[in-house]
């Protein structure tokens, strides 16, 4: 998990400006990461229109150009070519594949390497993604036949993958996580015979969508979308991709929109997948103004502009099949509550004690020391309502939400609030500090 870090000059935010503009969000950071891995295992070359130019993805083109992949370079408003190697064409790479601070990038390389017979990789990242749980993909993979090492019995990375002869089979997650399904429908591609995932509730589904329209074989059923079945033996073909801009970066505009008097803000270029729209459904719960502009389908992902406006706002109660389809933004909203009336509660959001830190104890501390009367549960939090809060010293703690949901709160702050590590912030939106200022002004 991450520790406190000091490594950037902090940033000053002083509070009590408005908001008012047009911002249009960097790409999507889940699909981003499917289309590099999807145009690489592709025959041919796929073009990405709008890919994310952050850290996270940079660490997945970066693992597939060590493996013999050639990806053009990542500049922000340029395409991306990536030249695909095949489902069965990556070479050993000569060192460790650094995932850095993504676990996308970890979890789903491994179902692409799992299945590369007599090849040997070795993954590894800093130091939070060497604190996440990876046998949670290492688990269901040996059921297919793959041989991952790790610390601990497997479940912390540097982890080294055997290449094995994998068999389909079917296989049912605890957890609903999209890098979970993912992994094993990549490491279905080369099995043999079809393999079943069944998830206890639906995780995002860009993998799905993005698999099929490159020409795998997949199945979508079960309630709630729940059970996806893919068939090998299809090989997949270099795409155009685009893009959409990433909801989960837009919500700290949306949120911070919805909580600042006086502001109004337009997002545009929004994904709007229906498996991540949860963050619209408890704004609109709480009663925010939002306003879907130009809605439109690109690519196979629905579209479309956000136009969000200040007014008053009710608590919320999240918590079941409702948390995969929010679970990035549960920072912004816990910011979110306490300038709501009443008491929010967030449940069944375990989960958000492994993602980049301990979303829970983290968002505790760091919102607790700006005055916000919030408490973390094992699985959630309850956080008190319109409570003023005030300007403090805070800490990123290395995670990139964290530090953009404490400046949506120093935005309603008394006072000035000065955060440390406000450089994380570049593994998904490196441009967010400069869109900040730009709105604020
Ligand atoms: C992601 C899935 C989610 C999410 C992460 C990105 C993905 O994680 O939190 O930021 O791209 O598949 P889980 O699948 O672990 O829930």
């Amino acid at each position: 998990m991450g520790l406190p870090s000091h490594t950037s000059t902090p940033l000053q935010l002083p509070a009590g400006r408005c908001l008012r503009g047009r911002v249009r969000v960097p790409g999507d950071k889940s699909i981003s990461h499917r289309a590099l891995l999807f145009g690489a295992i592709a025959e041919g070359e796929t073009r990405i229109e709008g890919l994310l130019p952050a850290e996270d993805p940079l660490s997945t083109a970066a693992c597939l150009r060590a493996m013999g992949v050639t990806v053009s370079e990542i500049r922000a408003g340029e395409p991306v070519t990536v030249q695909g190697v095949g489902l069965d064409g990556f070479q050993e790479a000569h060192d460790v594949l650094d995932c850095g601070n993504s676990g996308t990038t970890m979890r789903l390389m491994l179902g692409l390497l799992a299945g590369r017979v007599g090849r040997h990789f070795v993954l590894s990242g800093d130091a939070s993604l060497r604190g996440r749980p990876m046998r949670r993909v290492g688990a269901p993979l040996t059921q297919m036949g793959a041989v991952i090492h790790g610390r601990r019995d497997g479940n912390f990375a540097p982890l080294a993958v055997l290449g094995q002869p994998l068999h389909g089979t079917t296989i049912h997650t605890p957890v609903a996580s999209a890098q979970v399904k993912s992994a094993i429908l990549l490491a279905a591609l080369t099995a043999e015979g079809p393999t079943t995932v069944i998830e206890p509730a639906q995780s995002r589904d860009h993998s799905e969508r993005m698999l099929r329209a490159f020409g795998a074989r997949l199945q979508v059923g079960g309630p709630g979308l729940t059970e996806v079945t893919l068939t090998p033996g299809h090989a997949l073909r270099g795409q155009s991709v685009v893009v959409p801009g990433d909801i989960s970066s837009a919500a700290f505009w949306l949120v911070a929109a919805a909580i600042t008097p006086g502001a109004a803000l337009t997002v545009e270029n929004v994904g709007l997948n229906p498996s991540r729209t949860g963050i619209l459904e408890v704004l609109e719960q709480m009663g925010a103004r939002i306003v879907v502009l130009n809605a439109r389908d690109v690519a196979g992902e629905p579209v479309g502009d956000l136009q969000v406006s200040h007014g008053p706002l009710q608590a919320f109660e999240i918590g079941g099949e409702l948390i995969p389809r929010l679970v990035d933004e549960i920072p912004v909203l816990a910011v979110a509550a306490c300038a709501a009336e009443g008491t929010s509660r967030v449940r069944d959001a375990a989960e958000l004690r492994v993602k980049e830190t301990d979303r829970l104890a983290v968002m505790a501390r760091q919102l607790g020391a700006m005055g916000a009367r919030i408490e973390a549960f094992d699985d959630g939090l309850a956080i008190a309502g319109n409570t003023e809060l005030h300007g403090a010293d805070v800490d990123s703690e290395t995670d990139h939400r964290v530090a953009m949901s404490l400046a949506v709160a120093a935005g309603i702050a008394r006072g000035s609030t000065t955060l440390h590590g406000p450089e994380a912030a570049a593994v998904s939106y490196p441009g967010f500090w400069d869109d900040l200022e730009r709105l604020r002004s």
